[in-house]
Protein backbone atom coordinates (compact mmCIF):
# COMPACT_ATOMS: atom_id res chain seq x y z
CA UNK A 1 0.00 0.00 0.00
CA UNK A 2 1.47 3.20 -1.14
CA UNK A 3 2.13 5.88 1.97
CA UNK A 4 1.25 9.06 -0.18
CA UNK A 5 -1.65 7.95 -1.41
CA UNK A 6 -3.41 6.29 1.83
CA UNK A 7 -5.78 8.38 4.44
CA UNK A 8 -4.86 7.02 8.01
CA UNK A 9 -7.80 7.28 9.69
CA UNK A 10 -10.85 7.68 7.86
CA UNK A 11 -11.91 10.67 6.24
CA UNK A 12 -11.38 14.36 6.97
CA UNK A 13 -14.90 16.36 7.35
CA UNK A 14 -13.27 19.80 7.78
CA UNK A 15 -13.67 21.87 4.50
CA UNK A 16 -10.22 23.72 4.82
CA UNK A 17 -10.78 24.86 1.45
CA UNK A 18 -13.92 26.49 1.90
CA UNK A 19 -17.43 25.87 2.21
CA UNK A 20 -18.11 24.70 -1.74
CA UNK A 21 -14.85 22.39 -1.92
CA UNK A 22 -14.16 19.20 -1.34
CA UNK A 23 -11.35 19.09 2.00
CA UNK A 24 -7.61 19.69 0.43
CA UNK A 25 -6.86 16.13 1.46
CA UNK A 26 -9.36 14.54 -0.53
CA UNK A 27 -8.70 16.61 -3.55
CA UNK A 28 -4.80 15.33 -3.27
CA UNK A 29 -5.74 12.28 -3.14
CA UNK A 30 -8.10 11.48 -5.97
CA UNK A 31 -5.35 13.70 -8.18
CA UNK A 32 -2.37 11.29 -6.93
CA UNK A 33 -4.68 8.07 -6.82
CA UNK A 34 -8.17 8.03 -7.72
CA UNK A 35 -8.81 4.66 -6.58
CA UNK A 36 -6.61 4.50 -3.50
CA UNK A 37 -6.39 2.13 0.11
CA UNK A 38 -8.04 3.66 3.36
CA UNK A 39 -7.52 2.89 6.30
CA UNK A 40 -10.90 3.08 8.77
CA UNK A 41 -10.80 4.47 12.08
CA UNK A 42 -11.40 1.08 13.04
CA UNK A 43 -8.13 -0.65 11.57
CA UNK A 44 -9.29 -2.20 8.69
CA UNK A 45 -8.48 -1.76 5.21
CA UNK A 46 -10.79 -1.03 2.31
CA UNK A 47 -10.94 1.64 -0.97
CA UNK A 48 -11.80 5.30 -1.64
CA UNK A 49 -12.97 5.88 -4.96
CA UNK A 50 -12.64 9.85 -5.70
CA UNK A 51 -12.06 10.26 -9.43
CA UNK A 52 -14.84 11.01 -11.97
CA UNK A 53 -14.11 7.91 -14.48
CA UNK A 54 -13.72 5.24 -11.99
CA UNK A 55 -16.46 6.67 -9.62
CA UNK A 56 -18.93 6.39 -12.59
CA UNK A 57 -17.34 2.88 -13.60
CA UNK A 58 -17.92 1.84 -10.05
CA UNK A 59 -21.89 2.65 -9.69
CA UNK A 60 -22.63 0.80 -12.83
CA UNK A 61 -20.59 -2.33 -11.96
CA UNK A 62 -23.43 -4.76 -10.18
CA UNK A 63 -20.68 -7.00 -8.71
CA UNK A 64 -19.96 -3.75 -5.78
CA UNK A 65 -23.26 -4.77 -3.90
CA UNK A 66 -25.35 -2.12 -1.89
CA UNK A 67 -26.02 -4.39 0.81
CA UNK A 68 -24.88 -4.11 3.88
CA UNK A 69 -25.73 -7.09 5.99
CA UNK A 70 -23.49 -8.85 3.42
CA UNK A 71 -20.36 -7.67 5.79
CA UNK A 72 -19.20 -5.16 8.27
CA UNK A 73 -19.71 -1.84 6.89
CA UNK A 74 -16.33 0.18 8.34
CA UNK A 75 -17.36 3.74 8.56
CA UNK A 76 -14.63 6.15 7.68
CA UNK A 77 -15.50 9.02 10.67
CA UNK A 78 -14.11 8.68 14.19
CA UNK A 79 -17.38 7.96 16.20
CA UNK A 80 -16.27 9.18 19.56
CA UNK A 81 -18.33 6.15 22.14
CA UNK A 82 -19.10 4.31 19.51
CA UNK A 83 -17.54 0.81 19.58
CA UNK A 84 -16.87 -0.88 16.02
CA UNK A 85 -19.47 -2.83 14.25
CA UNK A 86 -18.70 -6.55 14.81
CA UNK A 87 -21.53 -7.71 12.81
CA UNK A 88 -23.11 -6.89 9.64
CA UNK A 89 -26.10 -4.79 9.53
CA UNK A 90 -29.47 -6.74 9.21
CA UNK A 91 -31.27 -6.24 6.33
CA UNK A 92 -34.26 -3.91 6.47
CA UNK A 93 -37.57 -5.07 4.59
CA UNK A 94 -38.35 -2.63 2.13
CA UNK A 95 -34.50 -0.50 1.67
CA UNK A 96 -34.11 -1.65 -1.39
CA UNK A 97 -31.42 1.43 -1.87
CA UNK A 98 -29.20 -0.96 0.41
CA UNK A 99 -30.38 -4.16 -1.70
CA UNK A 100 -29.07 -5.36 -4.78
CA UNK A 101 -31.25 -7.30 -7.71
CA UNK A 102 -33.47 -9.14 -8.09
CA UNK A 103 -34.77 -7.92 -4.79
CA UNK A 104 -34.05 -4.31 -5.58
CA UNK A 105 -35.55 -4.55 -9.18
CA UNK A 106 -38.59 -5.82 -7.37
CA UNK A 107 -39.52 -3.06 -5.33
CA UNK A 108 -38.15 -0.14 -7.42
CA UNK A 109 -39.94 -1.47 -10.40
CA UNK A 110 -43.36 -1.08 -8.17
CA UNK A 111 -42.59 2.86 -8.25
CA UNK A 112 -41.18 4.10 -11.39
CA UNK A 113 -44.58 4.73 -12.56
CA UNK A 114 -44.99 6.98 -9.91
CA UNK A 115 -41.61 8.94 -10.64
CA UNK A 116 -41.90 9.02 -14.62
CA UNK A 117 -40.83 12.63 -16.21
CA UNK A 118 -44.36 12.79 -17.39
CA UNK A 119 -46.49 12.49 -14.27
CA UNK A 120 -44.09 14.94 -12.61
CA UNK A 121 -44.05 17.50 -15.46
CA UNK A 122 -47.80 17.16 -14.24
CA UNK A 123 -47.39 17.99 -10.64
CA UNK A 124 -45.05 20.75 -11.82
CA UNK A 125 -47.89 23.24 -11.50
CA UNK A 126 -48.53 22.17 -8.25
CA UNK A 127 -45.15 22.19 -6.92
CA UNK A 128 -45.03 26.18 -8.35
CA UNK A 129 -47.95 26.61 -6.01
CA UNK A 130 -46.71 25.11 -3.13
CA UNK A 131 -43.25 27.16 -3.03
CA UNK A 132 -45.40 30.12 -3.99
CA UNK A 133 -47.57 29.91 -0.93
CA UNK A 134 -44.54 29.34 1.02
CA UNK A 135 -42.89 32.45 -0.50
CA UNK A 136 -46.05 34.41 0.45
CA UNK A 137 -45.45 33.13 4.26
CA UNK A 138 -41.82 34.10 4.37
CA UNK A 139 -42.72 37.73 3.06
CA UNK A 140 -45.31 38.47 5.46
CA UNK A 141 -42.05 37.95 8.60
CA UNK A 142 -39.92 40.64 9.65
CA UNK A 143 -36.13 40.03 8.66
CA UNK A 144 -33.75 38.58 9.40
CA UNK A 145 -35.13 35.29 9.06
CA UNK A 146 -33.64 31.97 9.15
CA UNK A 147 -34.11 30.15 5.34
CA UNK A 148 -33.55 26.84 5.82
CA UNK A 149 -36.84 26.74 8.71
CA UNK A 150 -38.80 29.38 6.78
CA UNK A 151 -38.42 27.77 3.36
CA UNK A 152 -35.76 25.00 1.99
CA UNK A 153 -36.91 22.67 4.76
CA UNK A 154 -41.20 23.25 4.42
CA UNK A 155 -41.40 23.11 0.81
CA UNK A 156 -39.65 19.67 -0.04
CA UNK A 157 -41.26 18.28 3.25
CA UNK A 158 -44.53 19.51 2.31
CA UNK A 159 -44.02 17.87 -1.74
CA UNK A 160 -43.35 14.67 -0.77
CA UNK A 161 -46.09 14.52 2.68
CA UNK A 162 -48.54 15.51 -0.45
CA UNK A 163 -47.11 12.66 -2.45
CA UNK A 164 -46.66 9.60 -0.18
CA UNK A 165 -49.74 11.02 2.00
CA UNK A 166 -48.46 11.88 5.44
CA UNK A 167 -49.66 14.41 7.03
CA UNK A 168 -47.86 17.74 7.00
CA UNK A 169 -49.25 18.16 10.88
CA UNK A 170 -46.66 15.27 11.84
CA UNK A 171 -43.97 16.95 10.37
CA UNK A 172 -42.17 17.04 13.66
CA UNK A 173 -42.13 13.64 14.00
CA UNK A 174 -39.79 12.77 10.30
CA UNK A 175 -37.79 16.14 10.66
CA UNK A 176 -36.55 15.89 13.93
CA UNK A 177 -35.92 12.40 14.13
CA UNK A 178 -34.18 12.38 10.70
CA UNK A 179 -31.89 15.06 11.61
CA UNK A 180 -31.04 13.26 14.21
CA UNK A 181 -30.35 10.25 12.51
CA UNK A 182 -28.22 11.98 9.98
CA UNK A 183 -25.65 13.01 12.72
CA UNK A 184 -22.63 11.30 12.00
CA UNK A 185 -21.42 10.75 15.45
CA UNK A 186 -24.89 11.03 17.24
CA UNK A 187 -24.59 8.40 20.29
CA UNK A 188 -25.95 5.23 18.86
CA UNK A 189 -28.79 4.75 21.81
CA UNK A 190 -29.88 7.86 20.33
CA UNK A 191 -29.79 7.43 16.45
CA UNK A 192 -31.46 4.44 17.25
CA UNK A 193 -34.32 5.38 19.05
CA UNK A 194 -35.01 8.68 16.85
CA UNK A 195 -34.87 5.47 14.37
CA UNK A 196 -37.52 3.53 15.79
CA UNK A 197 -40.04 6.40 16.30
CA UNK A 198 -39.86 6.77 12.51
CA UNK A 199 -40.43 3.31 11.74
CA UNK A 200 -43.25 3.26 14.31
CA UNK A 201 -44.89 5.83 13.05
CA UNK A 202 -44.57 4.91 9.32
CA UNK A 203 -45.74 1.49 10.17
CA UNK A 204 -49.10 2.46 11.88
CA UNK A 205 -49.45 4.99 8.79
CA UNK A 206 -49.60 2.14 6.28
CA UNK A 207 -51.46 0.12 8.36
CA UNK A 208 -53.96 2.77 7.97
CA UNK A 209 -53.58 3.02 4.35
CA UNK A 210 -53.78 -0.38 3.64
CA UNK A 211 -57.13 -1.04 5.03
CA UNK A 212 -58.61 2.50 3.98
CA UNK A 213 -56.28 3.14 0.81
CA UNK A 214 -56.46 7.07 -0.09
CA UNK A 215 -55.47 9.43 -3.40
CA UNK A 216 -51.35 8.85 -2.65
CA UNK A 217 -48.50 6.98 -3.53
CA UNK A 218 -48.07 4.47 -0.01
CA UNK A 219 -51.79 4.11 -0.56
CA UNK A 220 -51.36 3.24 -3.98
CA UNK A 221 -48.35 0.50 -2.93
CA UNK A 222 -50.59 -0.91 -0.02
CA UNK A 223 -53.15 -2.08 -2.66
CA UNK A 224 -50.25 -4.65 -3.73
CA UNK A 225 -50.64 -7.60 -1.74
CA UNK A 226 -47.41 -8.64 -2.49
CA UNK A 227 -45.36 -6.04 -0.42
CA UNK A 228 -45.60 -6.61 3.92
CA UNK A 229 -46.51 -4.16 6.00
CA UNK A 230 -43.15 -4.16 6.91
CA UNK A 231 -41.71 -3.26 3.18
CA UNK A 232 -44.61 -0.58 2.89
CA UNK A 233 -42.89 0.96 6.03
CA UNK A 234 -38.99 0.53 4.60
CA UNK A 235 -40.27 1.91 1.58
CA UNK A 236 -41.97 5.03 2.96
CA UNK A 237 -38.39 5.58 5.42
CA UNK A 238 -36.73 5.77 2.26
CA UNK A 239 -38.73 8.52 0.38
CA UNK A 240 -39.40 9.92 2.85
CA UNK A 241 -36.04 10.81 4.57
CA UNK A 242 -34.52 10.79 0.58
CA UNK A 243 -37.42 13.29 -0.48
CA UNK A 244 -36.96 16.01 1.94
CA UNK A 245 -33.28 16.16 3.24
CA UNK A 246 -31.60 16.32 0.00
CA UNK A 247 -33.40 18.67 -1.66
CA UNK A 248 -34.07 21.30 1.38
CA UNK A 249 -30.00 21.17 1.71
CA UNK A 250 -30.15 22.27 -1.94
CA UNK A 251 -32.07 25.15 -1.52
CA UNK A 252 -30.26 26.38 1.51
CA UNK A 253 -26.86 25.66 0.27
CA UNK A 254 -27.46 26.14 -3.62
CA UNK A 255 -28.91 29.95 -2.21
CA UNK A 256 -25.53 30.63 0.29
CA UNK A 257 -23.68 29.36 -3.46
CA UNK A 258 -25.56 32.04 -4.80
CA UNK A 259 -25.29 34.84 -2.81
CA UNK A 260 -21.34 34.23 -2.26
CA UNK A 261 -21.38 34.50 -6.18
CA UNK A 262 -23.37 38.03 -6.65
CA UNK A 263 -22.53 38.54 -10.50
CA UNK A 264 -24.16 35.02 -11.36
CA UNK A 265 -26.73 35.89 -9.17
CA UNK A 266 -27.46 38.67 -10.63
CA UNK A 267 -27.68 37.04 -14.05
CA UNK A 268 -30.04 34.82 -13.10
CA UNK A 269 -31.92 37.04 -12.16
CA UNK A 270 -32.05 38.89 -15.24
CA UNK A 271 -32.27 35.75 -16.88
CA UNK A 272 -34.87 32.97 -14.94
CA UNK A 273 -34.43 30.85 -18.53
CA UNK A 274 -31.10 30.14 -17.18
CA UNK A 275 -32.12 28.30 -14.01
CA UNK A 276 -32.30 24.80 -15.25
CA UNK A 277 -28.52 24.67 -16.33
CA UNK A 278 -27.94 26.81 -12.88
CA UNK A 279 -29.51 23.90 -10.93
CA UNK A 280 -27.26 21.05 -12.31
CA UNK A 281 -24.46 22.96 -12.00
CA UNK A 282 -25.08 23.87 -8.01
CA UNK A 283 -25.82 19.81 -8.31
CA UNK A 284 -22.29 19.78 -9.25
CA UNK A 285 -20.53 22.10 -7.78
CA UNK A 286 -22.43 21.49 -4.07
CA UNK A 287 -23.00 17.27 -4.38
CA UNK A 288 -24.79 17.43 -1.24
CA UNK A 289 -25.01 13.73 -1.03
CA UNK A 290 -21.38 12.74 -0.96
CA UNK A 291 -20.56 9.68 0.74
CA UNK A 292 -22.22 6.29 -0.19
CA UNK A 293 -21.02 2.53 0.51
CA UNK A 294 -20.40 -0.31 -1.85
CA UNK A 295 -18.76 -4.01 -0.83
CA UNK A 296 -17.57 -5.96 -3.38
CA UNK A 297 -18.26 -9.58 -4.13
CA UNK A 298 -15.76 -10.74 -6.27
CA UNK A 299 -11.57 -8.98 -6.44
CA UNK A 300 -12.74 -6.65 -9.44
CA UNK A 301 -10.32 -4.07 -11.37
CA UNK A 302 -11.10 -0.16 -10.94
CA UNK A 303 -8.52 2.45 -12.34
CA UNK A 304 -5.73 -0.25 -12.12
CA UNK A 305 -6.49 -1.45 -8.79
CA UNK A 306 -7.42 -4.62 -7.57
CA UNK A 307 -10.15 -4.30 -5.21
CA UNK A 308 -10.49 -7.07 -2.81
CA UNK A 309 -13.62 -9.74 -2.35
CA UNK A 310 -15.21 -8.24 0.50
CA UNK A 311 -13.45 -4.88 0.77
CA UNK A 312 -15.95 -2.23 1.81
CA UNK A 313 -15.58 0.70 -1.00
CA UNK A 314 -15.88 4.31 0.12
CA UNK A 315 -17.39 6.42 -2.56
CA UNK A 316 -17.07 10.71 -2.80
CA UNK A 317 -19.42 12.16 -5.41
CA UNK A 318 -18.16 15.64 -4.33
CA UNK A 319 -14.26 14.43 -5.10
CA UNK A 320 -15.74 13.04 -8.35
CA UNK A 321 -18.14 15.90 -9.66
CA UNK A 322 -14.54 18.00 -9.01
CA UNK A 323 -12.50 15.66 -11.00
CA UNK A 324 -10.72 18.39 -13.50
CA UNK A 325 -10.33 15.42 -15.94
CA UNK A 326 -14.13 15.72 -16.02
CA UNK A 327 -14.72 19.15 -15.34
CA UNK A 328 -12.93 22.39 -16.32
CA UNK A 329 -11.99 24.42 -13.45
CA UNK A 330 -14.19 22.09 -11.30
CA UNK A 331 -14.11 24.35 -7.81
CA UNK A 332 -15.72 26.97 -10.12
CA UNK A 333 -19.24 27.53 -10.04
CA UNK A 334 -20.13 28.70 -13.42
CA UNK A 335 -24.07 28.74 -14.21
CA UNK A 336 -22.98 28.59 -17.98
CA UNK A 337 -21.46 25.21 -17.62
CA UNK A 338 -23.43 21.87 -19.20
CA UNK A 339 -23.22 20.18 -16.48
CA UNK A 340 -25.29 17.46 -17.08
CA UNK A 341 -23.32 13.62 -16.41
CA UNK A 342 -22.57 14.79 -12.91
CA UNK A 343 -22.73 12.26 -10.55
CA UNK A 344 -24.88 14.09 -7.68
CA UNK A 345 -27.68 11.48 -8.58
CA UNK A 346 -25.57 8.12 -8.32
CA UNK A 347 -25.42 6.14 -11.73
CA UNK A 348 -26.40 2.91 -12.60
CA UNK A 349 -29.75 0.76 -11.29
CA UNK A 350 -29.54 2.86 -7.79
CA UNK A 351 -29.54 6.43 -9.75
CA UNK A 352 -32.20 8.53 -7.67
CA UNK A 353 -35.56 7.68 -8.34
CA UNK A 354 -36.69 11.02 -7.31
CA UNK A 355 -34.72 12.95 -9.41
CA UNK A 356 -37.00 14.63 -11.33
CA UNK A 357 -39.28 15.63 -8.34
CA UNK A 358 -36.15 17.43 -7.09
CA UNK A 359 -35.34 19.27 -10.31
CA UNK A 360 -38.53 20.84 -10.51
CA UNK A 361 -38.78 21.77 -6.83
CA UNK A 362 -35.13 23.35 -7.00
CA UNK A 363 -36.16 25.38 -10.55
CA UNK A 364 -39.47 26.49 -9.09
CA UNK A 365 -37.44 26.95 -5.61
CA UNK A 366 -34.21 29.40 -7.12
CA UNK A 367 -37.17 31.09 -9.23
CA UNK A 368 -39.42 31.90 -7.10
CA UNK A 369 -37.02 32.67 -4.39
CA UNK A 370 -34.51 35.17 -6.58
CA UNK A 371 -38.02 37.05 -8.29
CA UNK A 372 -39.82 37.71 -4.90
CA UNK A 373 -37.03 39.00 -2.72
CA UNK A 374 -34.79 40.99 -5.44
CA UNK A 375 -32.53 42.18 -2.80
CA UNK A 376 -31.82 39.18 -0.53
CA UNK A 377 -28.61 38.86 1.45
CA UNK A 378 -27.31 36.98 4.11
CA UNK A 379 -27.69 38.18 7.68
CA UNK A 380 -24.36 37.41 9.18
CA UNK A 381 -20.62 37.32 7.63
CA UNK A 382 -20.36 33.90 5.49
CA UNK A 383 -17.64 32.52 7.61
CA UNK A 384 -20.46 32.46 10.53
CA UNK A 385 -22.74 30.34 8.28
CA UNK A 386 -23.01 26.98 10.34
CA UNK A 387 -22.13 24.02 7.74
CA UNK A 388 -23.11 20.84 8.34
CA UNK A 389 -19.95 19.02 8.23
CA UNK A 390 -21.18 16.84 11.07
CA UNK A 391 -24.44 15.44 8.82
CA UNK A 392 -24.46 12.72 6.24
CA UNK A 393 -26.07 15.05 3.89
CA UNK A 394 -24.46 18.56 3.38
CA UNK A 395 -25.79 21.87 3.45
CA UNK A 396 -25.99 24.50 6.36
CA UNK A 397 -27.93 24.01 9.89
CA UNK A 398 -29.34 27.98 9.13
CA UNK A 399 -29.05 30.72 6.85
CA UNK A 400 -29.53 34.23 8.53
CA UNK A 401 -31.09 36.08 5.59
CA UNK A 402 -32.78 40.11 5.51
CA UNK A 403 -34.11 41.73 2.62
CA UNK A 404 -35.24 44.93 1.87
CA UNK A 405 -37.91 44.63 -0.20
CA UNK A 406 -40.12 41.97 -1.82
CA UNK A 407 -42.41 41.44 -5.18
CA UNK A 408 -45.14 39.38 -6.16
C1 LIG B 1 -31.13 7.43 -4.62
C2 LIG B 1 -29.26 11.91 -4.43
C3 LIG B 1 -33.75 13.78 -4.13
C4 LIG B 1 -35.54 9.31 -3.68
C5 LIG B 1 -30.24 8.49 -4.67
C6 LIG B 1 -28.82 8.37 -4.91
C7 LIG B 1 -28.30 9.63 -4.83
C8 LIG B 1 -29.39 10.54 -4.58
C9 LIG B 1 -26.84 10.01 -4.98
C10 LIG B 1 -28.05 7.06 -5.20
C11 LIG B 1 -27.76 6.25 -3.97
C12 LIG B 1 -26.88 5.03 -4.25
O1 LIG B 1 -26.39 4.84 -5.36
O2 LIG B 1 -26.65 4.27 -3.29
C13 LIG B 1 -30.33 12.79 -4.32
C14 LIG B 1 -30.19 14.25 -4.29
C15 LIG B 1 -31.45 14.77 -4.23
C16 LIG B 1 -32.38 13.65 -4.20
C17 LIG B 1 -28.87 15.00 -4.30
C18 LIG B 1 -31.93 16.21 -4.17
C19 LIG B 1 -31.35 17.21 -4.68
C20 LIG B 1 -34.63 12.74 -4.01
C21 LIG B 1 -36.06 12.89 -3.89
C22 LIG B 1 -36.57 11.64 -3.74
C23 LIG B 1 -35.45 10.69 -3.79
C24 LIG B 1 -36.84 14.21 -3.91
C25 LIG B 1 -38.03 11.38 -3.57
C26 LIG B 1 -38.67 10.37 -3.59
C27 LIG B 1 -34.48 8.44 -3.87
C28 LIG B 1 -34.62 6.98 -3.80
C29 LIG B 1 -33.35 6.44 -4.06
C30 LIG B 1 -32.46 7.57 -4.30
C31 LIG B 1 -35.89 6.20 -3.50
C32 LIG B 1 -32.96 4.96 -4.10
C33 LIG B 1 -32.99 4.46 -5.52
C34 LIG B 1 -32.56 3.01 -5.68
O3 LIG B 1 -31.89 2.47 -4.82
O4 LIG B 1 -32.93 2.42 -6.71
N1 LIG B 1 -30.58 9.82 -4.48
N2 LIG B 1 -31.65 12.49 -4.24
N3 LIG B 1 -34.29 11.40 -3.95
N4 LIG B 1 -33.18 8.75 -4.18
FE1 LIG B 1 -32.45 10.61 -4.34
Amino acid sequence: MSEMAAIPHGLPMERDAGPFDPPRQITRLRDARPVSPLVFPDGHEGWLVTGYDAVRQLLADTRFSSRQDLGIVHVPYETPGIPAATEPSPQVPGLFVAMDPPDHTRLRRKLTGAFTVRRMKQLEEHIVEITERQLDEMARLAPPVDLVKEFALPVPSLVICELLGVPYEDRENFQVNSAKFLVKDQPLDEKMAAYGAMMTYLAELVMRKRAEPGEDILSDLARHDDLTIEELTGIAFLLLLAGHETTANMLALGTFALLEHPEQLAELRAAPDLIPDAVEELMRYLSVADIFYRYATEDIELGGETIGKGSTVVVSLLAANHDPQRFDHPDTLDIHRKARGHLSFGHGIHQCLGQQLARIEMRAGFDGLLRRFPTLQLAIPADEVKLRTDMNIYGVHELPVTWTETTR
